[in-house]
């Protein structure tokens, strides 16, 4: 196997349309792995290449899932940079209460057909970045780390960031503790830097995601497709479920890190609200808590936002993005 090589500012015209080019950084997890396949098959982006973290699992479970995805997928063309085996300074907590072991339980994923990029995700970004003729808009959907690494060791490079838009955090909720989500309380310190980076910031948090419910009878919409896309994804969506029925009751998961992607296509299906975001860096209750002050417009210039904030989904919308991704592969 050979890794493969980022493609340069050749690959900017596609059609003549404007793409946003995005890097997404992630854990993969089940709803990494779908939010891929989304970035994937949307005309309105252009994916440079994947990052991987440590997060839902080990980085070597993360990476060799994220290049499984893609050998799946037949993207085989997409450079994947693996990046932070734990926290800036935490030790490394996997979620395999809801993913599993491996990260991505359930299904029957490919040998991977590539490797990763030699260097990693942090020098992979700033290839990427520094090669791109457009600003670059990362998603990162896992802890935050690879994105602060990257802010620290290339600060002439961050202002070639159009956006982030992370998925973490929340308003009034918490997942991995009453008080905070899983990505943001992983590495709160790697968070906090990101919100505090002065580029512009979208916070995707559990409000929104809680609403991006994808069903059992959606993830057989995915199996009547008949294809092994669909077969793999409406295993994995299986798995996924057994942990949001147990935990919350529902007939579904939601699929957080595909609503960052979702909102980064453009199409309205993400309504969002200024605000000041502040991430709480103190131990255990309080750790890697969203502070969220939602900024009407007449009060921008005392509170300064720093973000905007994810508050609403159409849902019906979201589902059938993601049917009609899962469909556009073999
Ligand atoms: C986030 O944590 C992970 O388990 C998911 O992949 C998602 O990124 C939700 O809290
Ligand atoms: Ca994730």
């Amino acid at each position: 196997m050979r890794p493969v090589v980022p493609a340069g500012p050749a690959a900017d015209a596609a059609g003549g349309r404007r793409r946003t080019a995005i890097i997404l950084d992630c854990d993969p997890g089940h709803d990494d792995a779908l939010a891929m396949l989304l970035a994937l098959a949307r005309p309105e982006v252009r994916l440079l290449g994947v990052t991987t973290v440590a997060g839902n699992a080990t980085l070597a479970h993360t990476t060799r899932n994220a290049l499984a995805v893609l050998t799946l997928a037949g993207r085989t063309d997409i450079p994947v940079g693996a990046g932070a085996d734990r926290p800036l300074r935490r030790s490394l907590q996997v979620a395999d209460h809801v993913h599993g072991e491996s990260g991505l339980e359930g299904a029957e994923l490919p040998v991977p057909a590539i490797d990763p990029w030699p260097e990693g995700a942090v020098e992979l970004m700033a290839h990427l970045i520094g090669a791109s003729s457009e600003a670059v808009t990362l998603v990162p959907v896992g802890p935050l780390t690879n994105v602060a690494m990257f802010l620290d060791a290339y600060p002439t490079l961050a202002g070639r960031i159009a956006h982030i838009c992370v998925m973490g955090g929340a308003i009034g909720e918490g997942n991995i503790t009453p008080a905070a989500e899983f990505n943001i309380w992983q590495d709160p310190e790697a968070a906090a830097r990101v919100f505090a980076s002065g580029r512009p910031v979208t916070m995707i948090g559990l409000d929104v995601t809680h609403q991006a419910l994808f069903t059992l009878a959606d993830a057989e919409r995915l199996r009547s497709l008949a294809t092994r896309t669909g077969a793999v994804f409406a295993d994995l969506l299986r798995y996924f479920a057994r942990f949001h029925a147990d935990r919350y009751g529902w007939e579904g998961s939601p699929i957080h890190d595909a609503v960052a992607v979702a909102h980064v296509l453009d199409l309205g299906l993400v309504e969002t609200r200024s605000a000041r975001v502040e991430v709480e860096t103190g131990d255990e209750s309080s750790r890697g808590r969203t502070i969220v002050e939602l900024v009407d417009p007449a009060d921008q210039e005392r509170l300064a936002p720093n973000a905007e904030v994810g508050v609403r989904i159409d849902r019906e919308r979201f589902v059938e993005l993601l049917v009609a991704a899962v469909a556009a592969f073999p």
